[in-house]
């Protein structure tokens, strides 16, 4: 239904009907309805502060602000898809509910430095909450790795077997990943610590504004540098598509172990019936759908930042509207992000563990085919040439069919004369675990400061963010 133009005093023709559906934004920017009406709340304070509107304007302004909230939390909020995007709809509502004082809101304002202020507020506030969910999963997986610091599996390479590792090693290496996910989110959160507010539609406003005061207000630093840098710049949204194409690439990766340790081929885990589905025609099966299609999500969130990217990229200083295509995937890759890392959580905290499946697949002796050249290193063999020497003895046993272990003293001095004990002797599973001992290797010690160390990390991040956030948080 093509209606009077709001805003329309240039125009003699109403929008095409099509043309306003496809333009309008509403039904998925009112997601910005709490962060629009924070920003508003603080022009308005800081209108009144300077003079720019009376103080019972501005309290008519707040009182109307506050009731629109209301309504919306209520679900009695009108939405209507003819008032194109969430600033459209609080302004009108604001002005049906208290007449002319809501006509001084929008006062050296534009649509342009107000979305932008919301995108920064809902940015700030959502990396805040990925990066407690990416907290919390980190947490199960330390939790999960403890108790498993005994049980040992193959450390694959190629997907091939390659060394024995902990299982609390194999684990802590996602902690680590994750970790790093969250230091991404809290980058954005950097990136968006100065207000838009005030840039006005591109170059400011001759209007006395206190773009300070709006700033301070909202928990910024302080307010952008350049108006025009600040209405057409979208890197933080990229940004956080970024971090979050990257958290659902490790989700994935994760995701991916699940599905293959649960197959009858691997028999390493069994998923809990909380996080499995049956087939609609096979009776026996149990198949590993959310770590399936957590691993498939992992797509969007890829396709979300190439979206954007791509949107940006052409795009000549300063506000486009291309621009309004930039929410949609923020939302997504969030909603996505944030189911992601709850069932993930809730997978492998109830994820139970086939021990002995896993230790009889890293019992295999020829994981062990390194350590027997490193014996040789430590007769002073060069190891390239420990290297060659053992790859003949590998060869043999395969040929033979016969085990690494049941090779003699004799047997191994027939290939090199500095072995100086039979391979049993030589290679032994617990202690090829516990020489590896170095910074970052899954001996046990190393693998238990390491879980000690995720613990106090993991707490002091959780305290960190509540304090960041709570500086960042509305006044009320
Ligand atoms: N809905 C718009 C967006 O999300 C708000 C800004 C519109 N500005 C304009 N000049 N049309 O980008």
């Amino acid at each position: 239904m093509a209606t009077k133009k709001p805003w329309g005093g240039r125009f003699a023709q109403t929008t095409d009907p099509t043309a306003e559906r496809f333009s309008a934004s509403i039904h998925f920017d009112r997601a910005l309805a709490r962060h629009d009406l924070r920003a508003s709340r603080a022009h308005a304070r800081m209108l009144a502060a300077q003079r720019l509107i009376s103080e019972s304007d501005c309290d008519a302004i707040l009182g109307g602000l506050d009731a629109l909230e209301a309504e919306i939390e209520a679900g009695t909020f009108a939405w209507d898809p003819a008032l194109e995007d969430i600033h459209m709809h609080i302004e009108t509502r604001l002005r049906e509910r208290i007449g002319e004082p809501a006509a001084r809101l929008h006062t050296g304002r534009s649509r342009n430095d107000l979305v932008a202020t919301d995108l920064a507020l809902y940015l700030r506030e959502t990396a805040a909450a990925l990066e407690l969910g990416l907290l919390e999963l980190r947490g199960t997986l330390a939790a999960r790795a403890r108790e498993h610091i005994d049980t040992v599996l193959p450390g694959y390479t190629h997907l091939q077997r390659a060394q024995p590792v902990r299982l609390a090693h194999h684990w802590l290496a996602y902690v680590e990943m994750l970790g790093r996910d969250g230091e991404r989110f809290a980058g954005v959160r950097q990136r968006v610590r100065f207000s838009p507010l005030g840039s006005g539609a591109l170059a400011g406003t001759t209007l006395p504004l206190d773009r300070e005061a709006t700033a301070h207000e909202l928990g910024f630093e302080g307010p952008t540098r350049n108006s025009l840098d600040t209405v057409a710049a979208r890197d933080a949204a990229l940004e956080f598509l970024s971090a979050g194409a990257i958290a659902m690439v490790h989700l994935s990766r994760l995701a991916e172990e699940l599905v293959m340790w649960s197959s009858a081929e691997f028999g390493f885990v069994e998923l809990s019936d909380a996080y499995s589905t049956g087939s609609s025609l096979m009776p026996q099966k149990k198949n590993p759908d959310i770590p399936e299609l957590v691993r498939g999500k992992a797509g969007r969130a890829v396709g979300n930042l190439v979206s954007l990217l791509v949107a940006v990229k052409g795009l000549p200083l300063t506000y486009n509207r291309d621009l309004q295509e930039d929410k949609e995937p923020v939302f997504d890759t969030a909603a996505t992000l944030r189911d992601s890392l709850e069932v993930m959580a809730g997978a492998i905290s109830t994820l139970q563990v086939q021990i002995d499946g896993m230790r009889a697949a890293a019992e295999d002796p020829m994981l062990l085919a390194t350590d027997l050249a490193e014996a040789l290193v430590r007769e002073g063999v060069p190891f390239r040439d420990a290297h060659e020497v053992v790859g003949r003895v590998v060869g043999h046993c395969v040929e033979k069919d016969v085990s690494l272990t049941s090779l003699s003293r004799g047997d191994l001095v027939a290939f090199h004369p500095s072995f100086t004990a039979g391979a049993a002797e030589l290679l032994d599973l617990e202690r090829a675990l516990e020489q590896r001992s170095l910074t970052g290797g899954t001996a046990r010690a190393n693998v238990l400061e390491a879980l000690d160390r995720a613990d106090a990390e993991l707490a002091a991040r959780v305290e960190a963010i509540a304090a960041e956030v709570a500086g960042a948080k509305e006044p009320r």
